[in-house]
């Protein structure tokens, strides 16, 4: 987008110049040409005229034709050009040249200065550019005769060409100043408009926190304050709704609380089977609500960039086993076997154990779910360079390829039962993140799961 607006504007004043300086340039060279032109014939129509008027006398007594070559012998004239007499029938009476033509009444300039007045001839004569003036000379008013010039116009057509090239290399220069000019001007739109491009990018994105800064207060400048104005409201609704997200969630959590422990203690004072085992039914439902809770609540502070981090020192291989201990006894319940391998010479890291424990948990508890009985999950702490290695593999069902490229994001949740919120691989890339780790999926649709985390170890 960007190099079309530029090539757009470049081209545009640039054919413009170029049109204007060559029409302006062929106009200056065309006026000149006639003013030289016109400059020649006034001079030879000049030396004309005072030929006539000095030999008037001669020809009031018909001398010219018999006295043609002593007058023009005679005569000085201030002209470098071959000069002719030629009488009334066109015939050359005299020369100052050697003749090359006895008669030249077949030319257009001869036949308009027989017939009484000036004759111009602009022509080619043995590969030379001549111009020829050919005057009438008169007895009373009748036309005895003419007195020819012809003169070369090398000369002129060399300072025709003189002037042409100094034109050229000026227009040369008026285009190039041009072009140099509408560049800088296309950049002055452009550099601006690739600069809100990008920053638009970066808001499209999700960092709406990016302000674009204005340049200048035009057109342009006015789109940056829209972008911007655009961003600050957007940015102000994403805060109200983590906002009421995250006040529902909290407000839901008392009476669920309440729920939960009297669904627990009338348990424990209850002996009929069927109240039994409907109070574990709203026992475990509370509980599920509670996770999902749990889980809207983090998201809401994850997606406000205030996912608070409590960085302490933390042992790996302890909060590896701890959390397979604590969920292996579900994985038995669902006919799963969960085994571990730690490498216990893990050095301790600077993390949230917390936020790692709430990592764990969701990935075991994604492999618990999405694994039928009878089905194997494995967990594994290595130490791989400057990098502490948690893989949670499991012989489940699986992701397809397609899928593979969404669940990580916020509310994507398959099409198994088992699916939960949708919520829990995104909580758990964003807290890796926030570790300056790397989390990553790798599946196998219907063979099996490998998550791995990757945390730096100093
Ligand atoms: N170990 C796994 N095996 C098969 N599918 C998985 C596994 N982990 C995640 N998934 C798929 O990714 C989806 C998103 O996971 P997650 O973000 O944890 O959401 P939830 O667990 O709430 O469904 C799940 O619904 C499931 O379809
Ligand atoms: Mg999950």
């Amino acid at each position: 987008m960007k190099k079309g607006i530029k090539r757009r504007v470049v081209w545009s004043y640039l054919l413009l110049i170029i049109f204007c300086v060559a029409l302006f340039e062929t106009m200056i060279l065309f006026a000149l040409r006639l003013y030289y032109m016109e400059g020649m014939k006034q001079a030879l129509r000049d030396q004309g005229t005072m030929f006539s008027s000095f030999y008037e006398q001669e020809i009031i007594d018909y001398r010219l034709k018999p006295d043609a070559v002593n007058l023009l012998n005679q005569y000085n004239f201030l002209v470098d050009a071959q000069v002719q007499l030629i009488d009334e029938k066109g015939h050359v009476l005299a020369d100052t040249h050697h003749i090359t033509e006895q008669n030249v009444s077949r030319y257009g300039d001869v036949e308009t200065a027989l017939l009484g007045t000036i004759g111009y001839l602009d022509t080619e004569l043995e590969d030379e550019r001549v111009l020829i003036v050919t005057q009438p000379l008169k007895r009373g008013s009748t036309v005895i005769g003419a007195i020819r010039f012809t003169t070369s116009l090398e000369n002129v057509n060399d300072i025709h060409f003189q002037n042409a090239l100094l034109l050229l290399s000026f227009g040369g220069i008026v285009i190039l100043a041009a072009a140099i000019m509408s560049l800088f001007l296309a950049n002055t739109i452009t550099k601006p408009v690739s600069a809100i491009t990008i920053a638009a990018e970066q808001m499209a994105s999700g960092k709406l926190s990016t302000r674009i800064p204005k340049e200048k207060d035009d057109e342009i400048g006015k789109l940056a304050d829209t972008l911007n104005y655009m961003a600050k409201k957007i940015e102000k609704n994403e805060q109200l709704k983590n906002e009421f997200i995250a006040s529902v969630s909290h407000e839901l959590r008392t009476p669920l609380t309440s729920i939960k422990g009297w669904a627990v203690t009338l348990h424990s004072m209850s002996e009929d089977v069927f109240f039994q085992d409907g109070l574990e039914i709203i026992s475990n439902e509370s509980d599920r609500l509670n996770g999902l809770l749990n889980e809207l609540l983090d998201f809401s502070s994850l997606s406000s960039g205030r996912l608070p981090l409590v960085f302490d020192k933390v042992s790996l291989p302890a909060l590896v086993k701890q959390v397979v201990q604590q969920l292996e006894p579900r994985g038995v319940r669902q006919g799963l076997k969960v085994t571990f391998q730690i490498d216990e010479s893990v050095e301790e890291i600077s993390a949230d154990y917390n936020r790692l424990k709430q990592v764990l948990i969701n990935l075991i508890d994604n492999a618990l779910k999405f694994t039928p009985s009878g089905g194997l999950i494995a967990v594994h702490l290595v130490r791989d360079r400057k990098e502490a290695v948690i893989t949670i593999t499991d012989t489940g069902i699986g992701i397809s390829e397609a899928e593979l490229k969404l669940v990580k994001d916020k509310f994507y949740k398959g099409k198994s039962q088992a699916a939960g919120s949708g919520l829990g691989l995104a909580i758990v890339e964003e807290i890796i993140q926030a570790h300056h780790g790397l989390f990553s999926l790798a599946s196998k649709e219907g063979r099996g799961t490998t998550a791995e985390i990757r945390l730096p170890v100093r």
